[in-house]
Formats: structure tokens, sequence, C-alpha cells
């Protein structure tokens, strides 16, 4: 008898992005990203590692979908597209090769029985767009953007069964232009970063009009993936749930305020005053574009009471992931809850991305190599019990996807964060599916656990 049991058609995926794993950074005519030159500046990642080999999924990636199929049995696979390796200087010429990656890629997919679901922009942008306009400084980086999305729409709409437009646009203002610590590594003011939001939401909205003109697939669904700021009650009390949701309110409807309601939240633009964005007559209306559904990224969450705010003392002694981040289950069903109740109506939601990384080390048990990384599992599973209760209560959450299928290439931290359910050893390439890996491919298959 299982516990939890999840209804019929649940989409049960593993993510990525291209900068993280797939490598091959000039081969086939790939242009430079923002983060091939922010790899190279000194003390920026960890170790002074970059992406140029990751995990070589782009020699590898027939076996590599394989692979997912025969360990996992994921029905569904959310990848990135490297916008260098499609347009080398971000706009104008389109690479053939770069392209004809993707159409293999998503045929791969449809072949082993997995639904594609594609991210147009996971933060490796060409490093033409930065130099030439300042990257999402300018507003012309929003409709050179569209232009991308639909040189995608032409060539994958037929088959791509779910897009994203942006991934997480707040990390990407945030790490890449307030406190520089990702790419293109800047430090902007206040005027600037609302600047940037902005052309990161337009781009968004113009984006979605382009798939939307140029994708053909019956009931293809495009949307937004949002990483959001979570924050889950102490008690269930009516009052920490109503002081929780107020402050989730505040620290995400900048974002998501605009993209669901139409509308820049009006304290946040009384509190900016002379820092307010040029905007134009009519953006806002292209950043609501409807949508089919909304992502949610979420890694853990802060425990809130009412009348105070912050981190409660005692969540000092819950265990930590290797990224020093909390192990919060609770997160999964406030955030999606909270999503709903403020900004989703009857939109369909998705846990785009869910994960933790550990110290995974294989062992050797009887000659083979072997990952038994039971604290992912125990994250998962606990994790995955907040997502049941969300659909009992009914909330339309429809798919979960962890994050990663492999380890790869974790940003400024570099190799040493481990967030794969397969194991990348970087010397040779070789791959081993960890004991999560196992234990995923049975949720999968019984709809539950
Ligand atoms: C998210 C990113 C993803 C990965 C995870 C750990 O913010 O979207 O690329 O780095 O965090």
């Amino acid at each position: 008898m299982l516990k939890y049991r999840f209804p019929d058609g649940f989409t049960w995926g593993v993510s990525s992005s291209s900068y993280q794993i797939e490598g091959a950074a000039s081969q086939d005519g790939r242009g430079p990203s923002i983060w091939d030159s922010f790899c190279r500046e000194p003390n920026r990642i960890a170790r002074d590692e970059n992406g140029s080999v990751a995990c070589d999924h782009y020699n590898r990636m027939e076996s590599d979908i394989e692979l997912i199929a025969k360990t996992i049995n994921a029905n569904a696979y959310r990848f990135s597209i490297a916008w260098p390796r499609v347009l080398p200087e971000g706009e104008g010429h389109v690479n053939p090769a770069g392209i004809g990656f993707y159409d293999r890629l998503v045929d791969k997919l449809l072949e082993q029985g997995i639904k594609p679901v594609c991210t147009c922009y996971h933060w490796d942008l060409p490093l033409a767009l930065q130099k030439k306009h300042g990257g999402w400084q300018s507003r012309r980086v929003a409709e050179l953007f569209a232009e991308y999305c639909e040189i995608l729409g032409t060539h994958l709409g037929d088959r791509v069964d779910t897009w994203c437009t942006l991934n997480e646009p707040e990390v990407v203002l945030t790490a890449g232009y307030r406190t520089g610590v990702h790419a293109p590594g800047l430090m902007l003011d206040e005027k600037g970063v609302r600047q940037v939001t902005h052309h990161l939401l337009l781009a968004h909205g113009l984006g979605t009009q382009a798939l939307r003109k140029s994708i053909t697939r019956q009931g293809a669904r495009i949307g937004l993936v949002h990483n959001s700021t979570s924050y889950s009650p102490l008690t269930e009390s009516a009052e920490d749930i109503s002081a929780t949701r107020e402050v989730f309110h505040c620290e995400n409807s900048w974002l998501l305020s605009p993209v669901s309601h139409g509308v820049y939240p009006a304290e946040l633009w009384r509190e900016l005053d002379k820092n307010v964005p040029e905007t134009e007559d009519g953006d806002l209306a292209v950043i609501a574009t409807s949508t089919d559904y909304l992502g949610i990224n979420t890694y853990f969450s802060t425990a809130m009471v009412s009348g105070e705010r912050g981190e409660i003392p005692f969540e000092k002694h819950y265990p930590r992931t290797l990224m020093n981040w909390p192990v919060t289950p609770d997160t999964l069903y406030w955030t999606t809850r909270f999503v709903h109740e403020l900004y989703g109506g009857k939109k369909p939601l998705m846990i785009t991305e869910s994960g933790s990384a550990w110290p995974d080390k294989p062992q050797s048990d009887n000659g083979t190599s072997v990952v038994n990384d039971l604290a992912r599992i125990v994250y998962l599973r606990e994790h995955l019990k907040g997502i049941h209760r969300a659909i009992e209560e009914g909330l339309p959450l429809e798919g979960y996807f962890v994050w990663s299928i492999m380890d790869n290439f974790e940003w400024s931290a570099g190799y040493e964060k481990r967030f794969g359910l397969i194991y990348i050893d970087y010397e040779n390439q070789k791959r081993i599916p960890k004991a999560s890996a196992e234990w995923y491919r049975n949720v999968i298959k019984w709809n539950g656990f």
C-alpha cells in the first residue's frame, strides 16, 4: 500500500541547464557567453573552475538521454538552450549546428518517451550582447530575446511540450547586477537594478508572445520560472499563516504582481521614489501576457511567526546541505499555497526545480562503483510529502522536477556542490547513477511512495 499516491498523469521530471552541463564551449560555432568570460576573471569562481568542459553533455547527449530513460524513467526533462550556440552574436546569423543540436535533443527525448521542457534563457547571455548593449541594462536585449524565442519556436515548436521563458529573473538581477557574484558581475545602484528587472520582465512578456506566434504544437504550454523567496509559518495558527503570507507577498510581488496582475506593487513604487525604472506605455500589458502555467523553483524557506520576521533561532539546528541551505521540507507546500493564493488563480503550477547538494563519493561494492546518497533520498522523500499535501488540498500542482539530473557546474561554487541524481566523475566523464536515482525511479514507477 502506498502512503503517498499522486494523481494519474502527474509530471515527474529532472532538470538541467546548458552552461552547467554542456561544455563544448567553442565547438561547432558556439559564440562566447557572459559566463565564459566571467569564469576567466580570477577569484570569481571557486578554484577558478569554469564550464568549458563541464559534463561534456554536448558530445554525449544521446547516451545521456538513454541513461535518463533507463535509470530514472522520468517522464519529462527540463533543459535549457544556450542562446550563443543558436545565435553566436546574440542576433542575426543563426548557427545551423547550434539549433541542430537542440533539434536532435528534442527528437531523442521523444524517441525515449520523455516530454521536452525547454528553457529559453538559463543565464548564458551571448557575450556580444553584454559588450554591445550592457546586457539586460538595455531594453534592446529584451527585444532581441523575443527574436531569439521566435527562432526557437519556429525550429522546435512543433515538438516541445512546455516552454519556460526565463529561469529565475530574480537571481539574474540580484546576483548578476546587484551583488555581482554571477556573470556579468556588475554592482549597479538601485535604479540600475530596477531597470534590469523591468527589462527581464519585458523579455518574458515579449518572449511569450513570440513563442505563441511561432509554435505549432497543440496544447504546448508557456510560462515563467520564478525562484520564490520562501517562508513557512512555524505553527499553523491563523495568525502565523497570515503573517507569513504577508512577508511572502512583500518578497515576491515585485516580480509576480506585474506578471500575474499587470501592476507593480504600489508601496514598492512609492518606496523606490526616484529609482523607479523607465517604462513605456503598454509595457505592463506585455509583461502580463497570458501564460499557461507558472514554474516555481524553491530550495528552502525561512520559518515565520506573527509579529516577528527573519530566521527563527532554532533553525540553526536544522540539518544543512552542502550549500549551507537549511533542510525545510515544508517549503514545497507553503510556497505552492502562497503562490496559488496570491498570484496563481486557476493557473497550473509546477515545481521546476527542487533538490540538494551533498558531499557524494563513489564507493566500491564488489568491484562496482556505487554512490549511496541517503541524505538526498531523505530530502526528496520529505519534500514530496509537501507536494502531496498541496495536491490533496486541491492546489493545481501538476509536476515536480528534481534539480538536477546530473552533477554539474554550480555557478560561482564550481564543481564541488553535487546536486545530481547521477554522479559525474570529472576525470573521465564516467556517469554513475546514485542510489537516489533508483529511489526516484521507483517513485515514478509507482506514482507514489
Ligand atoms: C537554481 C538555478 C540552478 C541551480 C540551482 C542549485 O537557482 O536555477 O541553475 O544552480 O539553483
